[in-house]
């Protein structure tokens, strides 16, 4: 048997960095996917195989279950990142199926860049987990498969993950998440607009700088929490539909995360570019340090003005994703 599900990327309309202690953050799914195909086989390896992910595409190939890595070559870091994310995924899907000793084929297509801050590790995790519990017989409800990728990405990523990523492109649309209490939201189509660098930032680490400032620096404390005060307000413009409040709010949100050190000058070029083209609001998405900036503009003249911005590699429109992890 073969299994495939897909699940969405993200971009976060406020409140990255911030999540992570404890204060809530909006991000919203978006439609690009990653879509994992998983098939058992007969013995307990896993291989893994990947296509179009912005790097080479690439096959690994694991031992059995008790084994602690890839048994050939892992052409580079991004790569080895991505194959993290399916071991323990599968890790997740053995455990949920009660079956250890399950091995899969498991291939990788993604339309999400990987390390950009738009939410590819999640989407494969999510993904992943759905396809092997699947293959494996077992159902898991959404909540779950959100709550098991959410482990993923916590073990891959050493122990500094917020459920926000996990959580979106497990239920789609747009979601609230404040530590471990996760809802979705109402909210109107809303005009994305991305530009990505065409670079890749490590998560883990731009946390540990935030954290290493909010320990040093009681200011710094204090910006994390004034990112909360403008989560709250921004959920209250969500919830009215008003996109100027929104983008108005988007801009203050890309200030203080460039306060916080995780902003770049590509990032900080493009947020520029697309607000010249006319954006009500563009921020960073996502960890930062370089990757992706999202903003708000129904002209779309920030994908025009972001397209003739050198440090931009791709701009596209993002239209929210009202379906979270589906199967194919
Ligand atoms: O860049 P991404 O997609 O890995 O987003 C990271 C978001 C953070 O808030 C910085 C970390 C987290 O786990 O919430």
């Amino acid at each position: 048997m073969t299994t495939t599900s897909s699940a969405p990327g993200k971009v976060y309309l406020f409140g990255e960095h911030a999540v992570v202690y404890g204060e809530p953050a909006v991000p919203c799914a978006i439609e690009r996917r990653a879509r994992v195909t998983v098939s058992e086989r007969d013995d307990d390896r896993l291989r893994v195989s990947a296509d179009a992910l912005s790097i080479d595409g690439f096959t690994v190939e694991y031992g059995n279950a008790s084994d602690d890595g890839p048994d050939v070559d892992v052409p580079t870091p991004l790569v080895e990142a991505a194959t993290g994310y399916v071991d323990e995924a599968v890790a997740q899907a053995r455990d949920a199926a009660g079956r250890p000793d399950a091995g899969f084929d498991v291939e990788i297509e993604s339309e999400i860049p990987l390390g950009a801050g738009l939410g590819s590790s999640a989407a494969v995790a999510v993904a992943g987990i759905d396809a092997a519990t699947r293959e494996l017989g077992v159902k898991l409800d959404t909540r779950e498969v959100a709550d098991r990728a959410y482990r993923v990405e916590h073990e891959v990523q050493d122990g500094q993950a917020s459920r926000a990523d996990t959580f979106c492109s497990a239920m789609g649309g747009a979601v609230r998440v404040e530590g471990d209490d996760c809802t979705t939201l109402e909210a109107p189509d809303l005009p994305f607009v991305v530009g990505y660098d065409g670079t890749s930032h490590d998560t883990g680490e731009l946390v540990s700088g935030v954290r290493a400032l909010r320990d040093e620096f009681e200011f710094a404390a204090d910006t994390v929490e004034t990112v909360g005060d403008l989560v709250r307000e921004g959920e209250r413009a969500l919830a009215d539909g008003d996109v100027e409040t929104l983008g108005r709010l988007m801009n203050f949100n890309h200030g203080l995360l460039s306060a916080l050190g995780v902003s770049a000058r590509t990032l900080d070029n493009m947020v520029w570019a697309a607000r010249d083209g006319g954006a009500v609001g563009a921020k960073l998405t996502g960890a930062g340090g370089g990757g992706s900036i999202v903003a708000l503009d129904d002209d779309g003249g920030s994908v025009t003005a972001l397209s003739l911005t050198p440090d931009c590699e791709e701009a596209f429109r993002a239209e929210l994703a009202t379906e979270g992890v589906r199967v194919e």
